[in-house]
């Protein structure tokens, strides 16, 4: 069966996906349309097992996840693929193996597609240059987080019919944020509006040169908004002391009924996940299905991962000298 048609892989001709940062409109909407058509195939309950039959996906993750590890393993078996997840906590990284000679080591085991976090920003890149493997990152310091940017984007055209013309207010964190920095990129390029919204501890440097708007004030900066998207304190990446307690930071940065009565009265709810609840979103909210789309993007993070390894699994394999994404 090939319910998906392979012509979105021609229009991303890429060999990795390592940032949204660089890619062209047309090349997002290609994965986007891609993603939507297995958003629907996945609700039929129907799976496409042939097309990554005979091909390795492992997932090496240096870092703590849920959401994504899952869905690419989902997404790798739903697509017929071989897929591992190395334990890293086990594996012999603690008896020193640098990450350099882990990708190797998994290279020659000949796997086809790697699937990286870390907490260094540019690690996911550098395996890129070393290994045969398609290099996927999923999420690298502080720098990007591809995947999620794009559930997040088939999630918004899916409620709102577009992403061009609309605002989209990312609060809190966003100094620490790859999704927030994966989200600039990707909703600058197809034509939002981005607010982004926190205390200027928590403001990346040179945010101005980003293309958004900053706000320090949740009223203005929620003031117009179609999307309001909310953002863990990054608290493993944060230094002590750049935000006053929990309680304080929702009393002024966190979202709850009447913060969300700022922004469009339809106005949709969304957060990449895990949630703090209490520090930067209220359960009203959170679970609120009218305005809350939490639990769709996790559902749209399966099928943009299926889109992901559809497009890379169709590039030629082995080093090119081509720059990656
Ligand atoms: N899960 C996302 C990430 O790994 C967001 C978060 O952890 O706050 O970047
Ligand atoms: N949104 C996200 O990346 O979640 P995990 O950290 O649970 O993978």
């Amino acid at each position: 069966m090939n319910a998906v048609p392979p012509g979105p892989a021609a229009r991303f001709p890429f060999r990795h996906l390592l940032g949204i940062e660089g890619l062209h409109p047309p090349q997002i909407e290609a994965l986007l349309d891609l993603a939507e058509s297995y958003a629907l195939l996945n609700r039929s309950g129907k799976t496409q097992r042939d097309l990554l039959r005979g091909r390795t996906l492992i997932n090496l993750f240096f870092e703590d996840s849920t959401r994504t590890r899952m869905s690419f393993e989902l997404a790798g078996k739903r697509l017929g693929a071989d897929v591992l997840s190395m334990a890293v906590a086990t594996s012999s990284v603690n008896k020193g193996e640098t990450l350099l000679d882990t990708a190797a080591t998994l290279n020659a085991m000949n796997c086809d597609l790697l699937v990286v976090r870390h907490a260094a920003s540019g690690a996911p890149a550098l395996l890129a240059q070393k290994v045969d493997a398609a290099v996927i990152n999923a999420g690298d310091g502080t720098h990007e987080h591809p995947t999620q940017a794009l559930l997040d984007a088939l999630t918004i055209r899916r409620h709102k019919g577009r992403l061009a013309g609309l605002t989209v207010a990312i609060c809190g964190d966003i100094a620490h944020s790859r999704v927030a920095r994966s989200n600039i990129h990707l909703l600058i390029a197809m034509g939002s509006r981005v607010h982004l919204v926190g205390p200027p501890t928590l403001m990346p440097a040179a945010v101005d040169r980003l293309g958004a708007h900053v706000f320090h004030d949740m009223a203005q900066g929620l003031a117009g908004a179609d999307i309001v998207m909310m953002l863990r304190l990054q608290r493993e990446r944060t230094a002590r002391g750049l935000v006053p307690s929990a309680r304080e930071y929702f009393r002024f940065w966190g979202l709850d009924a009447a913060r969300l009565a700022l922004a469009r009265p339809d106005a949709l709810v969304m957060h990449p996940g895990p949630m703090n609840r209490g520090v930067e979103i209220d359960s009203q909210v959170a679970d609120d299905p009218a305005r809350s789309l939490i639990r769709e993007q996790v559902e749209m993070g399966v099928a943009v991962r299926m889109a992901v390894l559809d497009v890379l699994a169709r590039a030629p394999r082995g080093r090119r000298a081509k720059p990656a994404a």
